[in-house]
């Protein structure tokens, strides 16, 4: 096992990426992606300048629930590969610096786990009280039914020995019964499994789930702190450079618990600010981003938001108002088809409507806003989605890696991939797919992969505060993102037309500008208003130069002319 060093932080500075392996790419052509293609695709990640990978789940599983309904926690799908090729693929991984983030399912496992298959069995079941069991479906009535188009209750009936089950998800997912001190030594099990084969973050599923109590939401209970809390100080003590994640699809205010006193989890999504930025750019309007961030709490130094824009599940419409979401349904989700429980199972590129300066826009939000971003596969180049397959799995098509058979992904008969790729003339693999963008550089690919690259130039991206600029024009949203001397000025045209705005730059007065992308230095910020114009669904990242470090730039620029190779920005 190779590990990688640095930073005990990491965290801050990477981009992730997400895969599910299953998507990726084809080795024994079989129809299903699996870790030996994941292993080929490796070079093609680093490429892109992602520097972490989160694996979807890939432990055996009936796949229900694409692989979050766990059959054994420790044990890999047999279409992915073995554990061998796991190793292989950490280790690979680590060489080329990328770091590896995989899935802990915490708060239910498959009904056709051993544990629950016994538990069924019989009352006397050694393994009876791992789940929650009730004489009658009345109890905790006070909680929500999260798969509300599957679901009716979240307890289901077991007629072999008479009682009923817990479950927050699907039927066929009975949650684990964390009062009980065993179950809780299981996950740790796995946890120090996971940690001891290399793997670098967990990104731990449905978190606020995990305890029920009698008149409460049963969500973000104390004792699931409690329990976190235990997991993190032992994680700590063995695998003290490693990441949590926590997946608590909630509101900032009670996500902030879930960070402790930096004694719980060093990251957490940011859920509220997704639906927002897809609001902003639909309404041109900066408020929704800059209301959410601004009642956004502080959290401990050593922790870390993560964002993004889409994931492999639907873009999930819980952390809005009731007016907003009617707001994004009506807008995003005209179809019936693309709606899915509360939410929209669309991808990144048509929900933009195809349309490029969107798309890069929204890149530009999400890898310039406070926190570490997190790209889904294949919105790199503008995959579309499938809203005829049930469920989720509209956006979990096969990668789209060339025109050739399937997209490039399998070599399998085209009945036999585990889905079918996307063939239409817009989104198809014949016309969208990462042979065909490798060639241009202004591709979808080429323009993320520059976007990455000056993204990864400057640590303030992870790490710096953020600072809006107010202005009359709403459609701008405008940011200063300040570490220590180091500054980036941020101004997104949310807006379709050219649009023309003045920013009070007073703060740094006598600094210089220099576009980030191109090096192309603007005007010094001589007197406090500043008047940018930009085109429609335009964005400047701009860095500020101190005048003393402009001087010394300066001088350098003088000599580099005769040493092209020296940067005039260090930023
Ligand atoms: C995952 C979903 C999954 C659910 C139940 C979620 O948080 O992201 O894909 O269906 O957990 O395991």
């Amino acid at each position: 096992m190779t590990a990688l060093h640095g930073a005990p932080d990491w965290y801050k500075d990477v981009i992730i990426y997400e895969i599910p392996v299953k998507s990726f790419f084809d080795k024994n052509h079989d129809g299903v992606g699996d870790f030996p293609g994941l292993i080929e695709k490796l070079d093609y990640i680093k490429d892109l300048g992602v520097t972490a990978l989160w694996l979807l789940p890939f432990t055996d599983s009936p796949l229900r629930d694409d692989g979050y309904d766990i059959r054994d926690y420790t044990t890999i799908h047999p279409s992915y590969g073995s554990m061998d090729d796991v190793r292989r693929f950490i280790d690979k991984a680590h060489d080329l610096g990328l770091r590896v983030i995989s899935e802990l399912v915490l708060n239910h496992t498959s009904r056709t786990h051993p544990w629950f298959v016994s538990a069924a069995s019989s009352r006397s079941s050694p393994y009876r009280d791992y789940y929650v069991w009730s004489d009658t479906p009345e109890k905790y009535r006070g909680t929500r039914i999260i798969f509300s188009d599957t679901e009716k209750s979240n307890w289901t009936w077991e007629p072999r020995t008479r009682q009923y089950y817990w479950h927050r998800f699907f039927h066929h997912q009975p949650d684990l019964n964390f009062e009980n001190p065993k179950v809780q030594e299981e996950l740790l099990k796995v946890v120090k499994f996971w940690f001891g084969l290399g793997v670098d973050g967990l990104r731990c599923d449905a978190v606020p789930y995990l305890f029920e109590r009698e008149g409460t939401s049963c969500e973000n209970l104390p004792e699931t702190h409690t329990f976190m809390k235990r997991l993190r100080a032992e994680v700590d003590r063995e695998f003290p450079d490693r990441m949590l994640l926590a997946e608590a699809n909630q509101w900032p205010q009670d996500v902030l618990p879930y960070f402790g006193e930096g004694d719980e989890f060093h990251m957490a999504y940011h859920f509220p600010l997704m639906p927002r930025l897809f609001i902003a750019i639909a309404k041109s309007d900066n408020r929704p981003i800059i209301d959410i961030l601004d009642q956004t709490p502080k959290i401990p130094s050593a922790c870390q938001w993560a964002i993004f824009l889409r994931n492999h599940d639907e873009l999930t419409l819980e952390m809005v108002n009731d007016q907003e979401r009617d707001y994004l349904w009506s807008t995003y989700a005209q179809d019936p088809r693309m709606r899915l429980n509360i939410g929209i199972r669309r991808r990144l590129a048509p929900l933009m409507q195809n349309d490029r300066r969107k798309i890069d826009l929204m890149h530009s939000l999400l890898l310039t806003l406070p926190g570490t971003p997190i790209l889904y596969y294949g919105d790199e180049i503008g995959m579309g989605d499938n809203v005829h397959l049930g469920d989720r799995n509209g956006v979990r098509t096969p990668m789209q890696w060339s025109s050739d058979k399937n997209g490039g992904f399998s070599r399998a008969n085209p009945s036999d991939l585990y889905s079918p790729v996307i063939q239409n003339p817009i989104y198809g693999y014949q016309v969208v797919n990462v042979e065909n963008q490798a060639r241009f550089p202004t591709s979808p690919l080429n323009t993320l992969r520059q976007m990455i690259a000056v993204r990864q130039s400057a640590r303030l991206f992870g790490r710096g505060e953020l600072h809006f600029l107010h202005s009359k024009n709403r459609s701008i949203l405008a940011y200063f993102r300040e570490m220590g001397k180091d500054v980036a000025l941020i101004i997104n045209n949310l807006s379709d037309r050219a649009e023309s705005v003045t920013l009070d730059l007073s703060r740094y007065r006598g600094y210089s500008i220099v576009e980030m992308f191109d090096k192309t230095p603007f005007p010094l910020i001589a007197r406090a208003r500043f008047h940018f114009t930009l085109s429609p669904y335009g964005f400047f990242w701009l860095s500020l130069i101190p005048p003393a470090r402009t001087q010394r730039n300066h001088a350098r620029a003088a000599s580099s002319a005769s040493h092209p190779e020296r940067r005039l920005i260090d930023s």
